[in-house]
């Protein structure tokens, strides 16, 4: 018997985007038309590196630069068995946040290449699909404060923001950009449709290794 393989989707782009809100209302549209899907994010808090993420990013330790993205990078691998296992199944997973934000953020920093950065990641299953929610730092401002956590300032998210605009240069990726600073529906109307052709586009095909 054979069955057709989940599509691994991501939804990338600055903070207050949108993408959370929007990985949980298209699971649950896929959901409703009868399709497998589950949500995954990154950093994933759960585990023991997730937790030393979750505690650096809460600022309640610190760590050193290139040893931090290498935990975020880490945690990635370590649900690599899982998400491949789940879309052997047939199951869809939509993921908020992934390698790019890693490269993105990290990059960010001062001293710190593109290359240097995607370098732990190059090999991890890779996405059929990256939508990239954009939304301008005056649309970003005007949806209210950043929180309290490290990165959240307009200063760092405007550098982030060049960074991923570099990673959508590499065609390699199917990348598409979503203008987010619509309403939630019809954002959500574009992600849906988006979604629903790649996953009968992947189906047939096998999982790509990112960045090889
Ligand atoms: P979250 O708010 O979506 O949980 O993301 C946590 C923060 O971690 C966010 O500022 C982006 C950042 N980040 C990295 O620096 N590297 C990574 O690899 C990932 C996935 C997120």
């Amino acid at each position: 018997m054979s069955c057709r393989r989940g599509a691994l989707i991501v939804l990338e782009g600055v903070d207050r985007a949108g993408k959370t809100t929007q990985c949980q209302t298209l699971v649950q549209a896929l959901q409703q038309s009868g399709r497998e899907a589950e949500i995954m994010r990154f950093p994933d808090r759960t585990t023991k590196i997730g937790q030393l993420i979750s505690s650096y990013l809460e600022k309640k330790s610190n760590l050193e630069d290139h040893t931090v993205h290498l935990l975020f990078s880490a945690n990635r691998w370590e649900m690599v068995p899982l998400m491949k296992q789940k879309l052997e199944q047939g199951i869809n997973l939509v993921v908020d946040r992934y390698a790019f934000s890693g490269v993105a953020f990290t990059s960010a920093k001062p001293g710190f290449s593109l290359e240097w950065c995607m370098n732990p990641d190059v090999g991890l299953p890779k996405p059929d699909l990256v939508m990239f929610l954009q939304l301008n730092p005056t649309a970003a401002a005007n949806r209210g404060e950043y929180g309290t956590e490290r990165y959240e300032t307009s200063a760092f998210q405007r550098t982030v923001s060049q960074r991923f605009e570099e990673l959508m240069q590499d065609s390699s990726i199917n990348w598409k950009v979503i203008d987010a600073a619509r309403t939630i529906e019809e954002v959500h109307k574009d992600i849906k449709l988006l979604s629903e052709d790649i996953i009968s586009l992947a189906e047939n095909q096998p999982v790509g290794e990112l960045w090889k």
